[in-house]
């Protein structure tokens, strides 16, 4: 493959960009918020791939950090409101976790941006359809996650 190839492959790759995001969400809150978003027949972009977990004190930094590497262009973590995490403080953890996973992306050259924190309760189908949408748009603009073409070349 030419230089030139290459460089038009990189073009229609952004060209054509459509983003990949994970989101972690705990399955009392953000889990029924989409599948609210879902029976309520809301639209938002088909982007993203849901994977549910018991809480949001259960994502390791480690499951964050492998989606970015294998792929995803950003990872939404999605929980309960503060206050309201079935498991007390599990939403604090990872509120904590978030911001240390920030300052390592940013030194490893990748935008903060591309992880996301949201708090949406289990009636906030909504919320959880514009969250996703909004972030489509903005990794849009941002183009793919400069890590995973570090990691998978
Ligand atoms: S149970 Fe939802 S964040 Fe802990």
């Amino acid at each position: 493959m030419t230089m030139e190839t290459k460089m038009e492959t990189r073009k229609d790759e952004v060209t054509d960009f459509e983003p990949r995001i994970v989101a972690l969400v705990c399955n009392w809150c953000t889990y029924t918020g989409a599948d609210l978003a879902g029976t309520s027949r809301l639209q938002y972009p088909a982007n993203v791939r849901i994977v549910r977990l018991m809480c949001t004190g259960a994502v390791d930094m480690m499951y964050v950090l492998k989606a970015l590497l294998e792929g995803a262009d950003g990872v939404i973590v999605g929980g309960c409101h503060p206050g309201d995490c079935h498991y007390q403080s599990g939403n604090y953890k990872a509120r904590r976790r978030i911001a240390m996973l920030k300052k390592v992306l940013g030194q490893v050259g990748c935008d903060e941006d591309r992880v996301w924190l949201r708090w949406i309760s289990a009636s906030e189908g909504k919320v959880f359809a514009d969250t996703v949408t909004e972030m489509v748009a903005e990794l849009k603009e941002k183009g793919p996650n400069p890590l995973k073409r570090m990691w998978m070349g």
